[in-house]
């Protein structure tokens, strides 16, 4: 009999080998589940797999999926140039202040060119410290090249920062703004509790940092930066691009058969 698996969002799933279950059933065998998704894998007693369709795998207790031998995979590589495009233009964004000026242009105050309109900070040839320097560290690290900037790993003498970690024990909060350069600009891409979003709000209230460009937030969805005019907000759509979003799922079933049919799957964690 075909292995049952629990897919925990309603999108169609080509090419899955299994019966589909949209609820969680205690006699399944995989789940394909999504970032949002926390998993409790004491409710499934055999289960064999668990597919995040993500590169991020901290809503799944990995240590405990090994202890019982539950294999554990994510989906990198597909998302990587979408998540680096969303990087650099959050960091455009936040530079050039072109959200604040989207705003002021449908408040209708705009009454023509001026020398001290929206003045930002410029973006070519300023240093970017790259904090982890993975797939998308990379792809990002090449986009700044094309923009004449100098990449370095030094986030504290940088004057712009990328994040690019997953979020684990060791870099939960592991970015203090305030430990940034004087009116340097954030960039987060990666996970939000990687910085605290408490004294990331101080650090651009009190002018320590320009600016910053968020995808991700510490208590997501909830967030205060939104009131910040400084901050430009993303709701967590690096890899929202119709065509990696599709390569996602493929890759996170492919994943799953693989491992239900007893097979290395491509991306095991
Ligand atoms: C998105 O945040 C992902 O981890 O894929």
């Amino acid at each position: 009999m075909k292995p049952l698996v629990w897919v925990t969002f309603a999108d169609p799933v080509p090419g899955l080998r299994a019966r589909v279950a949209r609820r969680p059933r205690r006699d399944v065998d995989g789940i394909l589940c999504l970032l949002t998704d926390r998993i409790d894998l004491t409710r499934f007693p055999k289960l064999r797999a668990v597919a995040n369709v993500a590169v991020g795998y901290d809503n799944i207790d990995v240590a405990e999926a090994r202890r019982r031998g539950i294999v554990v995979t994510n989906t990198p590589g597909v998302l990587t140039e979408a998540t680096a495009d969303l990087a650099f233009g959050l960091m455009l964004a936040a530079a050039r202040r072109i959200v604040e000026g989207d705003r002021f242009m449908r408040s209708g105050k705009f009454r023509g060119w001026g020398f001290h309109m929206l003045r930002g900070t410029e973006v070519h040839g300023k240093r970017l410290a790259i904090v982890g320097m993975g797939r998308i560290g990379k792809a990002v690290a090449r986009r700044a090249r094309g923009f004449g900037m100098r990449v370095t790993t030094d986030w504290r003498r940088a004057d712009f920062v990328s994040i690019h970690v997953p979020l684990t024990a060791r870099t939960r909060h592991m970015i203090d703004p305030f430990a940034m350069k004087r009116g340097a600009i954030l960039v987060n891409t990666a996970r939000g509790p990687v910085v605290q979003e408490r004294r990331l709000i101080r650090a651009l209230n009190s002018g320590h940092l320009s600016a910053a460009g968020v995808d991700v937030y510490e208590f997501e969805p909830r967030t205060a930066l939104t009131r910040l005019p400084n901050v430009v907000c993303a709701p967590h759509i690096g890899s929202a691009t119709e065509e990696t979003r599709q390569a996602m799922l493929r890759l996170a079933i492919r994943n799953l058969n693989a491992a239900l049919a007893g097979r290395n799957p491509p991306n095991r964690v």
